[in-house]
């Protein structure tokens, strides 16, 4: 009898206490035929997780396995993913992705386009480029400072409410991430003018539904170049720049002649790829691959992302 080959597995394993049902539907879309949430995962039971994962299905299964690692926590995320690794035996090892909130990829596709824009509309680069995330102490703002920061950007994460949540985010993922980000606080306009006055790059990564910079705050942007938005929720997150905007003029930064502006569903088409992309990766990489932030922003930028 014609052996058939094996389902591919899909283990999605969650310290919340529900699994995204839009990653559930990426892992769907990516071409995994079994898809198994897991939540409320502690950090110390992913060891056992994982060797229950990898040493039921022989060789050839290992190959058709994965586990995806979400959450909301940055942090935990990463050391669940270390724990995967760790918690390997080879030859049975399976590929991991974490990708906490979206944070990853959403960031990697965000950073990527806006590198794009500046390279193609002011022969710009990221390295040395002045760079403010509004809402950068959540999952998307940190992960979006961290890859700017490693990029060569000088990157200012600003809490809308907190001093000391953004300088303790700063602290905390500089040292796991050897990034180097700036932590600041920005609660009024005044505050946010002050920021955007020197900025290249301004990435919005605040909650969804809050307008962020209105036409006051950008007409005191001086050197803006891009801005990049990833609210999809209206009121959205720039004022003037459109869900489907790439590359689009920033109509309110009078006093920054030639900025463009990018919005949430022209990032969000790019991180659709790319999530998709390292999620069918877990299944044809050659040898087993642990990916987060790095690996993301790696394939994005290697995208076509007009
Ligand atoms: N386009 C895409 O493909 C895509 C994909 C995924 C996510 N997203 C979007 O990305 C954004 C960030 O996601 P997330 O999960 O990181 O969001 P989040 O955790 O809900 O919020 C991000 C940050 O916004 C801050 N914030 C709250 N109220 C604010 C205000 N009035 N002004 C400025 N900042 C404020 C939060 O501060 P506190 O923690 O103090 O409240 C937090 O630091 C959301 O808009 C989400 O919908 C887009």
């Amino acid at each position: 009898m014609e052996k058939t080959e094996k389902r591919t597995v899909l283990h999605m394993f969650d310290p919340m206490p529900h699994t995204s049902p839009f990653d559930i539907n990426m892992a769907v879309d990516a071409g995994f035929e079994a898809i198994f949430p897991y939540d409320n995962v502690k950090l110390e039971q992913v060891n056992g997780l994982v060797q229950d994962t990898i040493f039921s299905r022989g060789p050839a299964g290992v190959k058709r396995t994965g586990i995806f690692i979400g959450g909301r926590d940055l942090g935990l995320a990463l050391n669940m993913l270390e724990a995967a690794k760790n918690a390997m035996v080879p030859p049975f090892e399976v590929s991991v992705l974490a990708d906490p909130s979206g944070a990853f990829t959403t960031a990697a596709a965000l950073v990527a386009c806006v590198e794009r824009q500046l390279k193609d509309k002011h022969g710009g680069e990221l390295k040395g480029a002045h760079a403010v995330v509004y809402g950068g102490t959540g999952p998307v703002g940190l992960a979006t400072g961290i890859i700017a920061s490693l990029a060569g950007a000088e990157v200012t994460i600003v809490d809308p409410f907190n001093i000391d949540t953004a300088l303790e985010k700063a602290k905390e993922y500089n040292a796991r991430c050897g990034s180097k980000l700036i932590g600041t606080y920005a609660s009024s306009d005044a505050d946010k003018a002050r920021l955007i006055a020197h900025a290249d790059l301004v990435f919005c990564t605040a909650k969804a539904g809050v307008q962020v910079l209105n036409s006051d705050v950008l007409g005191d942007a001086k050197q803006l170049k891009v801005a990049g938005d990833v609210n999809a929720v209206p009121p959205l997150g720039i004022e003037g720049v459109k869900r489907l905007h790439n590359g689009d003029p920033l109509i309110h930064a009078i006093n920054a002649p030639g900025a463009v502006g990018i919005g949430a569903l022209a990032v969000g088409d790019v991180k659709y790829k790319l999530q998709n992309a390292l999620l069918a990766y877990l299944l044809t990489a050659e040898k087993p691959v642990f990916l987060d932030f790095r690996e993301a922003f790696e394939r994005a930028r290697g995208l076509n992302l007009i």
